[in-house]
């Protein structure tokens, strides 16, 4: 048995520590990270780094590996690499599983707008606020880069590359994060909106329930499409029971 995870989150750690336990002697369990974060934290078993090259490469790589199941468990934001794990899957025939922790819900009190993308974030900005926590992470930083008249708090695990807002201060730090945590953040940078994607989670859901608290409006830039039909999991676990039933 060899399992292709596409990781990269925390969930596809979490299910690399499930399957080292759940699965027989003699089988194999392959991590695939894209290599983006420079100290990543590392899953049990096998781990690669790097693209494919497209979904043509990620087919044969499963040709050759001998995969008898992958699964997606790529950030819901990680676009790209879900479609290229259908296509590759499908010309393998591979099984495959999408692993996909829930989007976040708005609860009482809570002030969010939805945008469909970052540059839909930054036209929304100076409607919103003037002090900005923005927590989308370093790629994608040019959709803000000519706002000018307002001030960035950009949290990222690595230090971004230009282009960059000209008034913004780099947190590098990595989650979970705490509700304490964000809620001296917000006060002490005198925060006064905050961007986030619609990841979903509970590592770095603290800062919505500190927005929240603060009174200040978030701008949620929702998850982009995914392909039809397919299994999905919602969590780990369930990514196991999956595979249970897969192997009988
Ligand atoms: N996007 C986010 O907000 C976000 C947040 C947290 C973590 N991540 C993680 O960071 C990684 C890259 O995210 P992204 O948004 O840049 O992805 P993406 O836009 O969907 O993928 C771009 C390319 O990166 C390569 N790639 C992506 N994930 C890979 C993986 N797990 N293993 C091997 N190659 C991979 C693929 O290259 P080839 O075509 O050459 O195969 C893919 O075509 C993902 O693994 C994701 O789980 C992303």
């Amino acid at each position: 048995m060899h399992v292709l995870i596409l990781g990269g989150t925390t969930e596809a750690r979490r299910l690399a520590e499930l399957l080292e336990a759940e699965l027989p002697a003699g089988s194999r369990v392959t991590s695939s990270l894209a290599g983006r974060v420079a100290r990543p934290k590392l899953p049990p078993g096998e781990v690669r780094v790097g693209g494919f090259g497209g979904a043509g490469g990620l087919a044969e790589w499963l040709r050759t590996h001998q995969v008898h199941a992958l699964i997606d468990a790529t950030h819901p934001f990680a676009g790209t690499i879900t479609f290229h794990a259908a296509t590759a899957a499908a010309a393998a025939h591979v099984p495959l599983l999408m692993l996909r922790r829930p989007g976040w819900v708005p609860g009482d009190g809570d002030d969010w707008h939805p945008v469909g993308s970052l540059a839909e974030a930054a036209d929304a900005l100076p409607g919103l606020g003037r002090r900005v926590f923005l927590t989308t992470g370093r790629m994608g930083l040019a959709a803000f880069a000519d706002l000018d008249e307002l001030w960035f708090l950009m949290r990222s695990v690595d230090a971004p590359e230009p282009p960059c807002p000209a008034r913004m201060e780099t947190l590098l730090d990595r989650g979970p994060f705490t509700l304490e945590g964000e809620r001296e953040l917000i006060r002490r940078h005198r925060v006064d909106v905050l961007v986030t994607k619609d990841s979903g989670g509970a590592a770095t859901a603290p800062k919505l329930a500190a927005a929240r608290e603060a009174g200040i409006p978030v701008v949620v830039v929702s998850r982009p499409p995914v392909p039809e039909g397919g299994a999905v999991a919602g969590g780990p676990e369930e990514a196991v029971a999956w595979l249970r039933v897969l192997t009988g």
